[in-house]
Protein backbone atom coordinates (compact mmCIF):
# COMPACT_ATOMS: atom_id res chain seq x y z
CA UNK A 1 0.00 0.00 0.00
CA UNK A 2 2.82 2.08 1.00
CA UNK A 3 4.41 1.53 -2.08
CA UNK A 4 1.89 2.25 -4.19
CA UNK A 5 1.62 5.41 -2.26
CA UNK A 6 4.85 6.47 -2.84
CA UNK A 7 4.97 5.14 -6.56
CA UNK A 8 2.10 7.48 -7.11
CA UNK A 9 3.85 10.20 -5.69
CA UNK A 10 6.72 9.95 -7.86
CA UNK A 11 4.24 9.52 -11.00
CA UNK A 12 2.99 12.71 -10.61
CA UNK A 13 5.93 14.58 -9.17
CA UNK A 14 7.51 13.09 -13.22
CA UNK A 15 4.53 14.40 -14.64
CA UNK A 16 4.13 17.74 -13.43
CA UNK A 17 8.10 19.12 -13.52
CA UNK A 18 8.09 18.79 -17.37
CA UNK A 19 4.27 20.46 -17.15
CA UNK A 20 5.81 23.45 -15.04
CA UNK A 21 9.18 24.15 -16.63
CA UNK A 22 7.01 25.02 -19.73
CA UNK A 23 4.54 26.50 -17.81
CA UNK A 24 6.22 29.93 -18.67
CA UNK A 25 4.21 30.66 -21.96
CA UNK A 26 2.70 34.02 -20.79
CA UNK A 27 5.47 35.51 -22.47
CA UNK A 28 5.36 36.00 -25.99
CA UNK A 29 8.11 35.30 -28.13
CA UNK A 30 9.87 38.05 -30.35
CA UNK A 31 8.84 38.96 -33.92
CA UNK A 32 11.53 37.23 -35.33
CA UNK A 33 10.26 34.15 -33.38
CA UNK A 34 12.91 33.79 -30.72
CA UNK A 35 11.20 33.00 -27.60
CA UNK A 36 12.06 34.14 -24.14
CA UNK A 37 15.42 31.99 -22.78
CA UNK A 38 13.90 30.03 -19.83
CA UNK A 39 15.80 30.41 -16.67
CA UNK A 40 17.57 33.78 -17.84
CA UNK A 41 17.22 35.05 -13.95
CA UNK A 42 19.06 32.89 -12.41
CA UNK A 43 22.49 33.33 -14.85
CA UNK A 44 25.74 33.86 -13.68
CA UNK A 45 27.43 38.10 -14.04
CA UNK A 46 29.55 38.27 -17.47
CA UNK A 47 30.09 42.09 -16.47
CA UNK A 48 28.16 44.90 -15.10
CA UNK A 49 27.82 47.92 -17.52
CA UNK A 50 25.92 51.67 -16.67
CA UNK A 51 24.64 54.12 -19.55
CA UNK A 52 25.12 57.84 -18.87
CA UNK A 53 23.15 58.87 -22.14
CA UNK A 54 19.62 56.32 -20.51
CA UNK A 55 20.74 56.87 -16.98
CA UNK A 56 20.47 53.00 -16.61
CA UNK A 57 22.55 50.14 -14.69
CA UNK A 58 22.72 47.15 -16.50
CA UNK A 59 24.03 43.42 -15.89
CA UNK A 60 25.33 41.15 -18.49
CA UNK A 61 24.56 37.65 -17.88
CA UNK A 62 25.18 34.14 -19.66
CA UNK A 63 24.05 30.82 -20.16
CA UNK A 64 26.36 28.07 -18.94
CA UNK A 65 27.74 28.15 -22.12
CA UNK A 66 28.63 31.32 -22.34
CA UNK A 67 30.07 31.95 -18.86
CA UNK A 68 32.19 29.21 -19.82
CA UNK A 69 33.59 30.47 -22.44
CA UNK A 70 33.77 33.48 -20.89
CA UNK A 71 35.91 32.47 -17.75
CA UNK A 72 38.40 30.05 -20.50
CA UNK A 73 38.94 33.35 -22.59
CA UNK A 74 36.78 32.08 -25.43
CA UNK A 75 34.84 34.49 -26.62
CA UNK A 76 36.19 35.58 -30.21
CA UNK A 77 34.42 33.64 -31.40
CA UNK A 78 31.77 33.14 -28.93
CA UNK A 79 30.47 29.32 -28.93
CA UNK A 80 27.38 28.01 -30.56
CA UNK A 81 24.78 27.70 -28.01
CA UNK A 82 26.32 30.89 -25.82
CA UNK A 83 23.28 33.00 -25.03
CA UNK A 84 23.99 37.07 -23.35
CA UNK A 85 21.19 38.73 -21.71
CA UNK A 86 21.53 42.40 -21.02
CA UNK A 87 19.14 43.13 -18.05
CA UNK A 88 18.12 47.17 -17.81
CA UNK A 89 17.13 48.97 -14.70
CA UNK A 90 16.46 53.09 -14.61
CA UNK A 91 18.82 54.71 -12.16
CA UNK A 92 18.09 55.71 -8.53
CA UNK A 93 19.21 57.21 -5.93
CA UNK A 94 20.12 54.69 -3.06
CA UNK A 95 17.55 56.21 -0.14
CA UNK A 96 20.36 55.72 2.27
CA UNK A 97 23.30 56.46 1.13
CA UNK A 98 23.00 59.33 -1.91
CA UNK A 99 26.19 58.62 -3.66
CA UNK A 100 25.05 55.22 -4.33
CA UNK A 101 23.32 54.62 -7.55
CA UNK A 102 21.03 51.09 -7.60
CA UNK A 103 18.89 50.06 -10.04
CA UNK A 104 14.82 50.96 -9.69
CA UNK A 105 12.28 50.32 -12.60
CA UNK A 106 13.01 47.83 -14.79
CA UNK A 107 13.40 48.17 -18.10
CA UNK A 108 14.19 45.56 -20.36
CA UNK A 109 15.91 42.00 -20.95
CA UNK A 110 17.37 42.05 -23.95
CA UNK A 111 19.17 38.64 -25.64
CA UNK A 112 21.89 37.64 -28.40
CA UNK A 113 21.24 33.97 -29.47
CA UNK A 114 24.72 32.79 -31.05
CA UNK A 115 23.87 30.03 -33.78
CA UNK A 116 26.14 30.29 -36.53
CA UNK A 117 23.84 28.76 -39.20
CA UNK A 118 20.69 29.82 -37.73
CA UNK A 119 21.07 33.37 -37.22
CA UNK A 120 23.41 33.40 -40.50
CA UNK A 121 21.88 36.31 -41.69
CA UNK A 122 22.43 38.63 -38.56
CA UNK A 123 25.68 37.39 -38.36
CA UNK A 124 25.64 34.28 -36.57
CA UNK A 125 23.29 36.24 -33.80
CA UNK A 126 19.66 36.41 -33.06
CA UNK A 127 18.58 39.60 -31.22
CA UNK A 128 15.36 39.69 -29.14
CA UNK A 129 14.49 42.12 -26.57
CA UNK A 130 11.42 42.46 -24.25
CA UNK A 131 10.13 45.21 -22.30
CA UNK A 132 9.35 46.52 -19.02
CA UNK A 133 7.81 44.10 -16.31
CA UNK A 134 5.22 42.60 -18.36
CA UNK A 135 7.77 41.66 -20.72
CA UNK A 136 6.27 42.68 -24.37
CA UNK A 137 7.94 41.76 -27.33
CA UNK A 138 9.71 44.34 -29.03
CA UNK A 139 9.36 44.94 -32.48
CA UNK A 140 6.72 45.38 -35.39
CA UNK A 141 8.04 42.38 -37.51
CA UNK A 142 11.51 40.79 -37.82
CA UNK A 143 13.07 43.18 -39.12
CA UNK A 144 13.15 44.82 -36.01
CA UNK A 145 16.79 42.83 -35.90
CA UNK A 146 18.40 44.98 -38.59
CA UNK A 147 18.20 47.85 -35.57
CA UNK A 148 20.21 45.99 -33.23
CA UNK A 149 22.32 44.95 -36.32
CA UNK A 150 23.51 48.11 -37.25
CA UNK A 151 24.52 49.51 -33.65
CA UNK A 152 26.53 46.43 -33.05
CA UNK A 153 28.38 46.08 -36.71
CA UNK A 154 30.86 49.10 -34.57
CA UNK A 155 32.06 45.85 -32.74
CA UNK A 156 32.07 43.38 -35.85
CA UNK A 157 35.54 42.64 -34.88
CA UNK A 158 35.08 41.35 -31.43
CA UNK A 159 32.28 39.02 -32.72
CA UNK A 160 29.62 41.57 -32.59
CA UNK A 161 29.59 42.33 -28.57
CA UNK A 162 30.37 45.02 -26.68
CA UNK A 163 30.80 43.43 -23.53
CA UNK A 164 34.22 42.25 -22.44
CA UNK A 165 33.81 39.84 -19.54
CA UNK A 166 34.57 41.54 -16.34
CA UNK A 167 38.05 40.93 -14.72
CA UNK A 168 38.43 38.75 -11.64
CA UNK A 169 40.85 37.70 -9.39
C1 LIG B 1 22.24 52.37 -30.22
C2 LIG B 1 23.10 51.20 -30.24
C3 LIG B 1 22.52 49.86 -29.89
C4 LIG B 1 21.40 49.25 -30.38
C5 LIG B 1 20.39 49.81 -31.38
C6 LIG B 1 21.34 47.93 -29.78
N1 LIG B 1 22.39 47.75 -28.93
FE1 LIG B 1 22.77 46.09 -27.81
N2 LIG B 1 24.33 47.04 -26.94
C7 LIG B 1 24.76 48.32 -27.23
C8 LIG B 1 25.86 48.67 -26.34
C9 LIG B 1 26.64 50.00 -26.35
C10 LIG B 1 26.05 47.56 -25.50
C11 LIG B 1 27.10 47.47 -24.37
C12 LIG B 1 26.53 47.42 -22.96
C13 LIG B 1 25.55 48.48 -22.57
O1 LIG B 1 24.96 49.19 -23.39
O2 LIG B 1 25.26 48.63 -21.38
C14 LIG B 1 25.09 46.56 -25.93
C15 LIG B 1 25.00 45.31 -25.37
C16 LIG B 1 24.08 44.34 -25.72
C17 LIG B 1 24.02 43.03 -25.15
C18 LIG B 1 25.04 42.43 -24.19
C19 LIG B 1 26.17 41.81 -25.00
C20 LIG B 1 27.06 42.86 -25.69
O3 LIG B 1 27.05 42.93 -26.92
O4 LIG B 1 27.74 43.60 -24.99
C21 LIG B 1 22.94 42.42 -25.69
C22 LIG B 1 22.46 41.01 -25.39
C23 LIG B 1 22.31 43.35 -26.60
N3 LIG B 1 23.04 44.52 -26.60
C24 LIG B 1 21.18 43.09 -27.34
C25 LIG B 1 20.61 44.01 -28.23
C26 LIG B 1 19.38 43.75 -28.96
C27 LIG B 1 18.54 42.51 -28.85
C28 LIG B 1 19.14 44.87 -29.71
C29 LIG B 1 17.99 45.16 -30.64
C30 LIG B 1 16.64 44.92 -30.15
C31 LIG B 1 20.24 45.79 -29.44
N4 LIG B 1 21.11 45.23 -28.56
C32 LIG B 1 20.34 47.03 -30.03
C33 LIG B 1 24.28 49.12 -28.22
C34 LIG B 1 23.14 48.90 -28.96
Amino acid sequence: MLQHLIYGALTCVAIMAPLAAAADTTVQPAPNGIELPQGYKDWRVIAPSYRTDKKHVRVIVGNDIAVNAARAGKTNPWPDGAVLGKLSWKEKVDEHWAPALVPGDFVQAEFMLKDEKKYASTGGWGYARWLGMDQKPYGKDANFAQECVACHTAVKSNDWMFTHPAKLP
